[in-house]
């Protein structure tokens, strides 16, 4: 890219996207766009160029993307239904495309036989892209720690979190620095057919997380082991979290368990030449969401 392209951002309300934007925002000296269904509630930066439009709407994002130089993917998606659809709607607008896949993606094995629903869906998307003739860098990010947002209900009214698979191990990973390594993707040389594995710095079980907020926070905290239906059953009563989510993310749990993500990558670091955050870091940054 150069300093004066355009780069559309999907996905430019959530936990990366939004910090895709303010960082291109703060670094890239051409035009940021940042596509929304909802442009009057998105909160985005003065100077972005909101445009609205649903991913699925291939005109939309047709729109959206015409005359931009790059794009920033984000999949909201749980299937890969739209994949063909959006890809080929960037293909007849932009050069290039750096795509938000997941960490859940195994190499070496095709979209069908992927183990895990996540991976499935986005080695699909990855496939697709890399088939595309667009230039393309993918982002393989392992569980991101804004998932922990998801026991705020449970921090803030007592000192116990409940849920299924305390054991799993994550290398939990900070937001602004997927949102790092997605600006150097999208503004650098160099990522061309790059599959950047990312990670955070240590590996935490989701008990030793909780046990974590409660230390940045100033009082304990623990985990409470539920069993896998109770713990569904949980998910499912939660009117912020999406029914059609909780058995993946619980078949994902359950896979990591099995097969424990041990390593951790130093991708960020070699990316943006400064270490991935902490999990203590990312608390100490959102501990007004647990207050
Ligand atoms: N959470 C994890 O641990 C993890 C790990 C690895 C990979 N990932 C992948 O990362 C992605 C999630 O990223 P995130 O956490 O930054 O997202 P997020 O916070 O869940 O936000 C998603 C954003 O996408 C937009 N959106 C939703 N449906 C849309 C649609 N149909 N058309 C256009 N925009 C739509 C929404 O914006 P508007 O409402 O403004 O339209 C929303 O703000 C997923 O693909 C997930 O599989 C997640």
């Amino acid at each position: 890219m150069t300093a004066t392209s355009t780069i559309l951002v999907t996905g430019a309300t959530g936990n990366v996207g939004r910090q895709v934007v303010s960082h291109l925002m703060a670094v890239h000296g051409g035009a940021v766009r940042a596509l929304t269904r909802n442009p009057a509630t998105a909160g985005l930066p003065d100077g972005v160029d909101v445009r609205q439009g649903d991913l699925a709407d291939s005109g939309a994002l047709e729109t959206a993307a015409q005359g931009a130089d790059a794009v920033f993917l984000m999949w909201p998606f749980h299937d890969d239904a739209p994949a063909a659809t959006v890809v080929n709607a960037l293909k007849r607008c932009v050069g290039q495309v750096v795509f938000l896949s997941s960490g859940a993606v195994l190499d070496g094995i095709v979209p069908e036989r992927q183990p895990h629903p996540v991976g499935r869906s986005h080695a699909a998307v990855e496939r697709l892209i890399e088939r595309s003739g667009l230039r393309w860098t993918h982002l393989r990010p392992s569980t991101f720690a804004a998932n922990t947002v998801w026991w705020a209900d449970q921090i803030r009214v007592g000192d116990v979190v409940q849920g299924a698979y305390g054991a799993v191990p994550m290398a939990l990973l900070h937001e602004a620095d997927i949102a790092a390594v997605a600006v150097r993707a999208l503004t650098e040389s160099g990522h061309d057919r790059a599959v950047h594995v990312l990670t955070g710095p240590e590996v935490l079980t989701q008990a030793e997380q909780v046990r974590t907020i409660g230390e940045v926070l100033g009082r304990p905290v623990r985990w409470q082991e539920l069993s896998r239906e109770a713990a569904r059953q949980r998910l499912l009563a939660d009117p912020e979290f999406p029914d059609t989510f909780v058995d993946p993310l619980l078949d994902g749990y359950a896979a990591m368990l099995a097969a424990p993500p041990t390593a951790t990558t130093d991708t960020v670091e070699s990316v943006t030449g400064r270490p991935a955050r902490t999990f203590r870091t990312w608390v100490g940054d959102h501990a007004a969401d647990f207050g």
